[in-house]
């Protein structure tokens, strides 16, 4: 592509994405479409001519979807969950009909059938305008259609180089920092849409919040968002742009659960009579958490991951298991002279300890930079 070509499609298509950057809207035949309300990623599609093509809903609802196409945005049909269809338009009369979950097939397709749709919300706010680009081809060599959400890159191009990656503890605070500027948009992406939720100037003062927000944000004195009481449900993935030229930020927030020590678990199984050879499992019935044995290099003992053997027990030494996550860790110890000769039970109302959070975990959300994707040219525009 010509350069002076990419730059301007770079300025369209972030007008379409960004449009505080000055109004940008477009009518036709008495509908309006405000680019702030069609959803970031489109989806494309692409089936043989007579072939059978689903436009796939984002999201479950009881209510009806509304169908529209082309530029003019004309409507088509609506839907509703249960197959129900109803109000369809020439020229796809006897041509369509909807699924379980409210979905729009269209059948035999034709070359004319080869624009654009719109699944359109009634109430567009949490939600966007679904845009999917439908391509019909006589010769498409394969019988079942393509679907596709493309994400543009045009957009990942503007990020700026490094994700903030953010873990927190759930029903913690959480801070977005911000470096310099002057005023932010903070977005959410629920996995289709990047939404405004808030805005918050550098000298502290947050306004526009939005569900499923109220109450729960507010900022510091330079702007950085303060999200309270998150929680696993919380959207994950938050962009902040400050205005042009700055390149946009994306803050990948993980919220874990902390780790107890009545969470572990360890399984034993002793062999041998007279000497006592013991194997120790640990685990914890939660995700992303690892699990070590703190004794690895004893006389007698071998670590294999979550397993501990020890050959002839003939000391009496606790062995420890600890467990971990980003934002916390606990630990359970054992005594495997007790198993091997008292008969006694680890998993029973034996005192488990649970080792101080590590400083930074809890107390301060630990913030690490990521690669992201490579610089966006900006000097082009
Ligand atoms: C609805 O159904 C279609 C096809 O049956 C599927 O592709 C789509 O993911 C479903 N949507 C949701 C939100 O489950
Ligand atoms: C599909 O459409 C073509 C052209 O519109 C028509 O000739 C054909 O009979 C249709 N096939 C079915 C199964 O409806
Ligand atoms: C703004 O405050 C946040 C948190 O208090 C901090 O991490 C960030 O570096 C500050 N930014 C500037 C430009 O001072
Ligand atoms: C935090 O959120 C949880 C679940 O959403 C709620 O049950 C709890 O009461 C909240 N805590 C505070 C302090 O707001
Ligand atoms: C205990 O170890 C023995 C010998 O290695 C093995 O045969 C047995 O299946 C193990 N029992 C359990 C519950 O893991
Ligand atoms: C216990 O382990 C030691 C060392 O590997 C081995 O020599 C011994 O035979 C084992 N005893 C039993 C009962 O398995
Ligand atoms: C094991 O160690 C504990 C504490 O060190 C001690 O109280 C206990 O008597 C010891 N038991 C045996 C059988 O040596």
């Amino acid at each position: 592509m010509v350069p002076l070509y990419r730059s301007l499609m770079l300025f369209i298509l972030l007008k379409c994405i960004f449009p505080e950057m000055d109004g940008f809207l477009s009518r036709a035949s008495g509908s309006t479409i405000d680019w702030q309300n069609l959803c970031y990623s489109e989806i494309e599609i692409i089936a043989r001519a007579g072939g059978d093509v689903i436009l796939p809903v984002n999201r479950l609802q009881t209510g009806a979807f509304t169908w529209r196409y082309d530029s003019y945005f004309s409507k088509l049909a609506e839907t509703e969950p249960g197959e129900k269809i109803w109000n369809i338009e020439e020229p796809f009369t006897g041509r369509l009909s909807s699924t379980e979950n409210g979905s729009l097939i269209i059948t035999n397709v034709t070359t004319k059938d080869h624009r654009s749709y719109y699944e359109w919300p009634e109430v567009l706010w949490p939600d966007c305008i679904q845009r999917y680009h439908l391509q019909v081809y006589n010769h498409f060599p394969q019988k079942d259609p393509i679907v596709r959400r493309k994400d543009s890159d045009i957009l990942l191009w503007y990020f700026c180089v490094s994700v903030i990656e953010i873990s927190v503890g759930e029903g913690r605070d959480v801070i977005l920092p911000v470096p310099e500027g002057t005023i932010f948009v903070w977005r959410f992406d629920n996995g289709y849409q990047y939404r405004i939720f808030a805005k918050t100037k550098s000298d502290g003062i947050i306004w526009d919040i939005k569900e499923p927000f109220t109450g729960r944000l507010s900022s510091t004195e330079n702007g950085s968002l303060i999200i309270t009481n998150v929680t696993m449900k919380d959207p994950p993935t938050y962009l902040k742009w400050s205005g042009w030229p700055e390149c946009i930020h994306k803050y990948f927030l993980r919220v874990y659960k902390p780790v107890k020590a009545e969470d572990i678990l360890i399984h034993h199984n002793v062999t041998g009579m007279g000497t006592c050879n013991i194997t120790l499992t640990c685990a914890v019935a939660q995700p992303e958490v690892t699990v070590s044995w703190d004794e690895t290099n004893q006389i007698g003992t071998e670590v294999e991951g979550d397993t501990l053997h020890i050959y002839n027990v003939v000391t009496n030494v606790t062995y420890s298991c600890t467990a971990r996550n980003p934002i916390s860790r606990a630990s359970r110890s054992i005594n495997p002279w007790d198993l091997c000769y008292k008969g006694a039970e680890p998993e029973g109302p034996r005192p488990a300890t649970v080792a101080p959070f590590s400083e930074n975990a809890l107390e301060e959300n630990q913030i690490m930079k990521d690669q992201g994707v490579p610089p966006p040219d900006l000097g082009k525009i």
